[in-house]
C-alpha cells in the first residue's frame, strides 16, 4: 500500500532552528573568521567585501537565533530583560573546545555587580544558576549554605526554640526554589482525627486547618493564641476543661479561655492576678491555694 504523499514529509525541525542555522551559515560565509579554500583574509589584501568588519547582530537577531534564551529573558528575566545581550556578552561565537575555556568568554557577574551579598557569598552562579532568569534560584547545596547569611534572625530563631524542626535543613521545607513556602500538610496530618481531638465539638474544627495562625514553623512549639481565640478551638483538644467550664454556671463560664490563659499556650493566670487578696489573711492563712476552698478553676465552688 502506498502512503498518501502529504504525510511522507519525514522529520520536522523547528522553523527557528532552521532559520538560525541558515542565518549562521550565511553570516559565517559572509563574515566568518576562518577563510575557506581559495578565499582571502581580512588583512586588506582581498576583495573589499572581506575587509569590512561586519556589524554585530542586533538584539533581535540574537533573540531569533537563541529563542530559548529570549523566552527566559522575556518571561522571567526581571531587570536583566532590560540589559542588552552584548552589554553582558562582550565576546560570543568565539568558543573553541580545547582552545578556549567557556568561563573566559562568558560574562562575569562581578563586572557589573560588586558583591552585593558581602564577602561570603561570592560564587554567584552556584545560586544564580541561570543568568537570564537571575531571581529564579533553585534550591541546592550552595543556596542552603547561604540561608543564614541573609536570614540570620530566622536561623537564630529555629536554633533557639529547639523542636524537631531544628534538625531539618531549611531546604527540607523550602525545597523547590528560593522563596518557596511549603504547606505544613505536605508533611503533617491536620489535627483532626488524632485521638485527643476526636469528639463532638466540631463547629470550629476548620480553625485547626489554619496551621500558621497558631504555629510559627521556625518555633513550632511556641504556640501563641490571639485574644479572640474561640473557646471551641481550645475545646477541640481540651474537651474536659471546655465542658466543665460551660457546665459550671459561675461567672467564669462566660469567659474566653484565653482570658485566664492569655498569649503563649499553657500560660496560667493566677486567681490573685485578677482578684487580689479578696479575703482577710486570717481566713486563708491555713490554706495554701484558693482551690482548697473553691475547687478546680473551671468549676469553682462559690
Ligand atoms: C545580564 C547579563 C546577560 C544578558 C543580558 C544576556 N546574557 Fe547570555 N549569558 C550570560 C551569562 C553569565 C551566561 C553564562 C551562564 C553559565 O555560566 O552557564 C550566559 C550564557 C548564554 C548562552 C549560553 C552559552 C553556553 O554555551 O551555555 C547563550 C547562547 C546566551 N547567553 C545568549 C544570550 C542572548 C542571545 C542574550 C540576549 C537576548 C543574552 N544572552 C543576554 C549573561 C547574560
Ligand atoms: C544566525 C544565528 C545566530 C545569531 C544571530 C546569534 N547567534 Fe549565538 N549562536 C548561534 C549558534 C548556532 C550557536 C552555537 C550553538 C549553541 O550553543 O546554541 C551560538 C552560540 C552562542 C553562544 C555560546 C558560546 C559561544 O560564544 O560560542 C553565545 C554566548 C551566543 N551564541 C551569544 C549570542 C549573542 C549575544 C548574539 C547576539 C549579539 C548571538 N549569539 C547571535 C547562532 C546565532
Ligand atoms: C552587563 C552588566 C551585568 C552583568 C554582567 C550582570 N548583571 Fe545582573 N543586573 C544588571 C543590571 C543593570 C541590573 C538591574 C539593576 C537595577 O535596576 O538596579 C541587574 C539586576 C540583577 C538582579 C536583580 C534582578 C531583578 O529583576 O531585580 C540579579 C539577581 C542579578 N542582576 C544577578 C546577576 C548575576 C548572578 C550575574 C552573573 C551571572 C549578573 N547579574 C550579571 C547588569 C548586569
Ligand atoms: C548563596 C546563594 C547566593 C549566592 C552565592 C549569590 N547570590 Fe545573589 N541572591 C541570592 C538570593 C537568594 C537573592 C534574593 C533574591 C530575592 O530577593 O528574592 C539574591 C539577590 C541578588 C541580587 C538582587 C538583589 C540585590 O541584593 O541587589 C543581585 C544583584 C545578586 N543577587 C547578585 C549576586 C552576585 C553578583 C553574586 C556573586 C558575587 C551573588 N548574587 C551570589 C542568592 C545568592
Ligand atoms: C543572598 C541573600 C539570600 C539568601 C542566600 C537566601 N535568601 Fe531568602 N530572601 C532574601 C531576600 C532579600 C528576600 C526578600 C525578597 C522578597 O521580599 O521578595 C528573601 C525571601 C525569602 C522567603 C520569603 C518569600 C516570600 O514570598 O515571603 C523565603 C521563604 C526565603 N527567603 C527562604 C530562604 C531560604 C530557605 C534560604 C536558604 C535555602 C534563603 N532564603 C537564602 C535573601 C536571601
Ligand atoms: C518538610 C516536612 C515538614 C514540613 C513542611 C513541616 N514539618 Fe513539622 N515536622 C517535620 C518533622 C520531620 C518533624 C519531626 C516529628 C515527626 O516526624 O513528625 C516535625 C515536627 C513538628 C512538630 C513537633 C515538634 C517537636 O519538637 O515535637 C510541630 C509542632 C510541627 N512539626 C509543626 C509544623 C507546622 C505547623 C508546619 C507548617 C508551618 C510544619 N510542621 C511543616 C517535618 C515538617
Ligand atoms: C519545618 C519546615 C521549615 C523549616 C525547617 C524552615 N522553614 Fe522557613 N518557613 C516554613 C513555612 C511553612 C513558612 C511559611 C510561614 C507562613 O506562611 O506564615 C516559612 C517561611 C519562611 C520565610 C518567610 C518569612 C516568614 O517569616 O514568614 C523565610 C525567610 C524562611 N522561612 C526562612 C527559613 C530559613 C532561613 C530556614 C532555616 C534556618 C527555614 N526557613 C526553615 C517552613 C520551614
Ligand atoms: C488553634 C491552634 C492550632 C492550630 C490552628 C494548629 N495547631 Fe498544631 N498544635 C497546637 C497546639 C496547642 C499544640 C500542642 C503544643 C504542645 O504540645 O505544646 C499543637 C501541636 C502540633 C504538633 C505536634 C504534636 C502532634 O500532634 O504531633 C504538630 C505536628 C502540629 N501541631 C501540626 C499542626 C498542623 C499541621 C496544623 C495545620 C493543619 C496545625 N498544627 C494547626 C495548636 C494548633
Ligand atoms: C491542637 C491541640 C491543642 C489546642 C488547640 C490547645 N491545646 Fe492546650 N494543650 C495541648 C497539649 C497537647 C497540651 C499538653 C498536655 C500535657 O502536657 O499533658 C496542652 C496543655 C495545656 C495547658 C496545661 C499547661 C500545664 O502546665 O498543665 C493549658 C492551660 C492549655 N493547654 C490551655 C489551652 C488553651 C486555653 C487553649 C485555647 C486557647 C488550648 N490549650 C488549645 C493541646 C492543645
Ligand atoms: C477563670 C480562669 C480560667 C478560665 C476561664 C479557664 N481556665 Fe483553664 N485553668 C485555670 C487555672 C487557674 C488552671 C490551673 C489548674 C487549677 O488551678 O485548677 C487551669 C488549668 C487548665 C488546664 C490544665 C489542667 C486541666 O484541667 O486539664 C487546661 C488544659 C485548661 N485550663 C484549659 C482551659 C480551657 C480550654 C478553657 C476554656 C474552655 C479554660 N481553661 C478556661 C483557669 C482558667
Ligand atoms: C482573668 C481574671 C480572673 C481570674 C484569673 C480569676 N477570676 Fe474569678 N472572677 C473574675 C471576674 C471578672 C469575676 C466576676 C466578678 C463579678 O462579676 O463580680 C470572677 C468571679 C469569681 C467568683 C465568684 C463566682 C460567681 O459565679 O459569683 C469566684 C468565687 C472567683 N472568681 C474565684 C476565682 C478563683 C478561685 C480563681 C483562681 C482559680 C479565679 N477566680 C480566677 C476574674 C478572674
Ligand atoms: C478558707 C476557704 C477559702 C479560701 C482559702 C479562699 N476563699 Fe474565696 N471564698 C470563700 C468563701 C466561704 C466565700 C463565700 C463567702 C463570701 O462571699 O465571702 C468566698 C468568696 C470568694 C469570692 C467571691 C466574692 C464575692 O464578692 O462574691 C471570690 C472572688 C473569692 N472568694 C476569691 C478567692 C481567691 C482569689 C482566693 C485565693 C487567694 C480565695 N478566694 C481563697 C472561701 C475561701
Amino acid at each position: 500500500m502506498r502512503r498518501p504523499a502529504s504525510t511522507a514529509t519525514g522529520r520536522r525541525y523547528p522553523a527557528s532552528l532552521i532559520a538560525g542555522l541558515v542565518g549562521l551559515a550565511t553570516w559565517l560565509t559572509l563574515y566568518g573568521c576562518a577563510p575557506g579554500p581559495g578565499e582571502t583574509t581580512r588583512d586588506g589584501t582581498g576583495p573589499a567585501i572581506y575587509t569590512r568588519v561586519p556589524p554585530p547582530p542586533s538584539r533581535e537577531q540574537c533573540m531569533r537565533c537563541h529563542p530559548t534564551i529570549a523566552h527566559l529573558l522575556r518571561t522571567n528575566g526581571g531587570r536583566h530583560a532590560r540589559v542588552d545581550c552584548r552589554q553582558c556578552h562582550l565576546q560570543f561565537h568565539t568558543f573553541e573546545p580545547g582552545r578556549t575555556r567557556r568561563e573566559d568568554i562568558l560574562p562575569r557577574c562581578t563586572r557589573c555587580h560588586d558583591h552585593p551579598h558581602g564577602p561570603v557569598l561570592t560564587r554567584c552562579t552556584s545560586c544564580h544558576q541561570e543568568a537570564h532568569t537571575p531571581l529564579d534560584i533553585p534550591a541546592g547545596r550552595a543556596l542552603a549554605n547561604g540561608c543564614y547569611v541573609c536570614h540570620p534572625k530566622i536561623d537564630k530563631e529555629i536554633k533557639t526554640f529547639t523542636t524537631q524542626h531544628t534538625r531539618l535543613y531549611c531546604t527540607a521545607c523550602h525545597h523547590t526554589r528560593h522563596g518557596y513556602k511549603p504547606r505544613c500538610t505536605q508533611c503533617h496530618q491536620p489535627h483532626r482525627g488524632t485521638p485527643p481531638m476526636a469528639g463532638p465539638i466540631r463547629s470550629d474544627r476548620a480553625a485547626l486547618d489554619q496551621c500558621t495562625n497558631c504555629h510559627n514553623p521556625h518555633k513550632a512549639l511556641k504556640v501563641r493564641f490571639p485574644a479572640d481565640t474561640a473557646n471551641t478551638t481550645c475545646g477541640l483538644c481540651h474537651r474536659n476543661a471546655y465542658t466543665q467550664l460551660r457546665a459550671s454556671g459561675t461567672k467564669h463560664a462566660a469567659f474566653r479561655c484565653v482570658k485566664c490563659h492569655p498569649g503563649q499556650h499553657k500560660t496560667i493566670r493566677r486567681c490573685t492576678q485578677c482578684h487580689g487578696e479578696p479575703h482577710p489573711p486570717r481566713l486563708t492563712e491555713n490554706y495554701r491555694t484558693c482551690g482548697k476552698c473553691h475547687g478546680v478553676a473551671h468549676s469553682i465552688v462559690r
